[in-house]
């Protein structure tokens, strides 16, 4: 059995793996490896366009953390714990400035101040960009300075379990998929740095197909729940053929949505705020003019329009240049002189593993801690505003690697045997699949389960629909049992990890239909028309979805921190 041993085990490369691989490596004395599915300046912290909010105040003077703190937890529409937000937001100035110092080459205000544009349900322009390619600077800017720590990189090293035992954690196994090994990494700390599972809407999403929820399934099964799961983020403007994103910052710099009338319909949803409502808003709006008759095309196929015409192209090549080659290359139009079909698709995930200390990042399971978009640690409670989840990933990421880096003195390396267990059953299961031919197809099973999860918790449910996604999932999980893939190649198996992810995929979708079914309210993204008031008394509360052995699911829920504003209602 090929095996590694670090003080410190970061699983993922994204901006939250690499700023705590980063942190974690300050202390010279420690080991810090970092496994990744792919290369770090490829991982989706890249996809990233419109920007990373920070109070700098630098084009509003008047803005302030305490706003920024407000506007998140309105945003969240009261699921945020207000304690972490405090400590999420008033931390932002000074990480911008910690980034641009590192070497991130932000764009600049006329005052050669880092630039900021206006972006939705904020109160004032807040959002830190490199023009929209803000995500794709910051890991490059990330990667150069954990080489120059000393950071190891195992590149395409795809996680499959993480060991504990009654001590906490003993470390990783994971698939070395060049060369078809099954490894195993102990280490004293495990950061799980995964990212989103948009891949379990496959058909609609804004997220790279490797977005699997990965380290959340993991988590699970090794006992940590998932909070928060039914609080999925649907982006309201994807690429209306395939769900690529179009950046917020779109409307952060003036776009328009239109109707097949011509009309500025968000007048009629969000008339102060318009086009820079919360997404959850916005996509609601946007699906709600198509059912209703107001959008273009047909069932799946239907849209609305963005207009940027009125922008010029001088603003639109300097401040949206990638986006505009986006809408050309994958639905043909040039937003210079067309508007471009839009619908909303999935974009994030607020639900993920159960942190329960913000300030370290720390699950309940001694040693592991988890930050970036696989977490929770509830800043965006219900609904998270566009430019909290690079910010969010950079800021949790950096404290996930100074929690790290403290507990690795404080911890002994643990036994071996529950990473010796996990690495002698991957390894029977690669074998098996790749001999295996018969049983429902991988991809088959992953095509049933993704409509089933659009069409019933989707933009808009209820108690019917999500029942029937259930079934659907719990059929797919049965399939899942007897399923193949039809490669029996050792090296670059590609479809077995597909295999993995699915596994992965359906373990989360199985615990979004329970949190989905059980809130019985609406509230942020989570709207419920049989249910479409929000219930303060019932449900400000974190839904915590428990996986165990045998494979059964249970829910359980705890309170929202209140520090210091009560729920009101959620006007824009
Ligand atoms: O629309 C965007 O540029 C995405 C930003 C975000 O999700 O925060």
């Amino acid at each position: 059995m090929r095996s590694y041993k670090y003080d410190i085990l970061i699983v993922g490369a994204g901006g939250a793996g690499m700023e705590a691989a980063l942190n974690a490596s300050k202390d010279e004395n420690l080991s810090v490896g970092v496994i990744t599915k792919v290369f770090p300046t490829r991982s989706h912290t890249g996809a990233a366009q419109g920007g990373m909010n920070a109070a700098l105040a630098y084009r509003d003077t008047t803005d302030t953390i305490e706003s920024h703190v407000f506007d998140t937890v309105k945003g969240s529409d009261y699921l945020g714990d207000q304690d972490a937000i405090e400590f999420f937001c008033g931390g932002m100035p000074d990480l911008a400035h910690e980034l641009e110092g590192m070497g991130v080459p932000f764009s600049r205000d006329e005052n050669g101040d880092i630039a900021q544009r206006p972006f939705g349900g904020a109160s004032h322009p807040r959002c830190c960009y490199a023009q929209d390619k803000t995500g794709h600077v910051i890991l490059h800017t990330l990667f150069e300075n954990c080489l120059k720590n000393g950071v190891t990189f195992h590149d395409e090293y795809n996680l499959l379990d993480v060991a504990t035992d009654e001590n906490g954690v003993q470390g990783v196994v994971a698939i070395d998929l060049r060369a078809g090994d099954i490894v195993s990494f102990q280490a004293k700390v495990v950061v799980l740095c995964t990212g989103g599972f948009g891949r379990v809407y496959w058909t609609r999403t804004t997220n790279a197909s490797n977005m699997t929820g990965d380290g959340v399934a993991a988590a699970m099964r090794a006992g940590v729940p998932i909070k928060d799961p039914e609080m999925v983020q649907f982006h309201p403007t994807g690429l209306s053929s395939t769900g690529v994103l179009l950046s917020e910052a779109c409307r952060g710099e003036g776009g328009y949505l239109i109707n097949n009338q011509g009309e500025r319909f968000m007048s009629r949803y969000a008339p102060t705020k318009m086009e820079l409502g919360p997404r959850d808003l916005v996509a609601r709006s946007i699906e709600t003019e198509i059912k209703e008759g107001r959008g273009f095309g047909e069932g799946m196929k239907s849209w609305v329009l963005l207009d940027m015409r009125h922008l010029g192209a001088e603003k639109i090549l300097d401040r949206l240049p990638q986006v505009r080659e986006l809408a050309m290359k994958f639905e043909g139009v040039d937003m210079i002189t067309d508007p471009v079909p839009i619908r909303p698709a999935n974009h994030y995930s607020m639900g993920g593993i159960d942190v329960i200390d913000p300030y370290t990042c720390a699950t309940a399971i001694p040693g592991l801690f988890a930050a970036g978009e696989c977490s929770n640690i509830s800043v965006h409670g219900a609904n998270r505003l566009g430019g909290n989840s690079v910010a969010e990933v950079c800021f949790f990421g950096k404290h996930a690697g100074i929690g790290a880096r403290e507990a690795a003195p404080t911890r002994e390396f643990g036994g071996t045997d529950k990473l010796e267990s996990l690495v002698e059953s991957w390894e029977a299961c690669f074998k098996k699949m790749r001999r295996k031919r018969s049983g429902t197809h991988i991809y088959e099973i992953r095509d049933k389960m993704a409509e089933a999860m659009w069409n019933g918790v989707g933009i808009f449910r209820d108690a019917e629909g999500i029942k029937a996604a259930m079934a659907t999932v719990d059929e797919c999980i049965e399939l899942y049992k007897n399923t193949h893939i039809d490669d029996s190649s050792k090296v670059y198996n590609n479809a077995f990890m597909n295999y993995v992810e699915l596994g992965n995929v359906l373990t989360i979708a199985r615990a979004i239909c329970m949190g989905a079914l059980d809130r019985e309210e609406s509230r942020g993204s989570h709207s419920r028309s049989d249910f479409p008031e929000r219930d303060d008394v019932n449900f400000m509360k974190h839904s915590l979805v428990t996986l165990a052995d045998d494979g059964s699911y249970s829910i359980d829920w705890r309170d929202v921190k209140v520090t210091k504003y009560e729920p009101q209602e959620r006007t824009y």
